[in-house]
């Protein structure tokens, strides 16, 4: 990537990110706060299944909440998406591709693309990361990159079909032409692994970053056992 000013500028001031893991029955989910060192201002990245955790944390790092980043759909990361916007009469952004797909409304929800914008002095970049759901979206902060169930320490989100699947192959493609190895990988479920890895050990350990052509990667992904009902079973 060519140096220029906005990208030097955001990585002045290191984000703070508080890993939030969060519970309901049998669904465990990380949510994100990523706080702006210099102006304490904040966002949250799928909020999902307790609010105490959730406003203690914005408690305890004295930071005033800008906005909700929603990296898909599905039920456990728009949890509490709805109920906390409203609160802190903040915006939820989710990309467009998303809101089409999946009917998602709310008063406060903003349809976004590629485009990055600031909050405090942290440059906010949206990556369009399709395959397990049409609209899927990472967020890089910094050096952090929030994927949601794109991709995961261990694995990547499932796909619902062939076509999911290739999409899915170009999206880690992609991440893998864009990060930086020292970019820490924050998803929405952990399988063992802590939050926070570094991209250069997750693209060296994990599998599904190994395939080479679409077709063995589609496969490998849709090979039996790996039903949708698992998008729910997580530890
Ligand atoms: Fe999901």
């Amino acid at each position: 990537m060519s140096w220029n000013p906005v990208q030097a500028r955001s990585t002045v001031f290191a984000p703070e990110v508080e890993v939030l893991r969060t519970a309901r029955g049998s669904m465990t989910n990380y949510n994100y706060l990523v706080i702006d060192p210099a102006t304490r201002r904040a966002v949250l990245v799928d909020p999902a299944w307790q609010t105490e955790v959730i406003e203690e944390a914005l408690l305890q790092a004295r930071a005033e909440l800008d906005g909700i980043l929603l990296t898909h759909s599905h039920p456990d990361h728009i949890d509490l998406a709805k109920p906390l916007a409203q609160k802190y009469g903040c915006p939820l952004w989710m990309s467009r591709q998303e809101i089409a797909a999946s009917g998602f409304r709310a008063p406060e929800l903003v349809g976004i693309e590629e485009s990055a914008w600031w909050v405090g002095q942290m440059l906010i970049r949206p990556l369009l990361t399709p395959g397990h759901t049409p609209g899927c979206v990472c967020y890089l902060i910094g050096d952090n990159l929030f994927t949601g169930d794109v991709l995961f320490a261990e694995g990547c989100g499932i796909c619902p079909g062939v076509d999911a699947a290739h999409q899915m192959f170009d999206s880690l493609q992609r991440l893998k032409r864009e990060l930086r190895p020292q970019t820490r990988i924050y998803p929405g479920h952990s399988f063992g692994k802590k939050p926070g890895q570094l991209f250069a050990d997750v693209l060296q350990e994990n599998i599904y970053l190994q395939f080479r052509d679409k077709q063995g990667f589609a496969a490998f992904r849709l090979r039996p056992g790996q039903s949708r009902a698992k998008l729910f079973e997580f530890h």
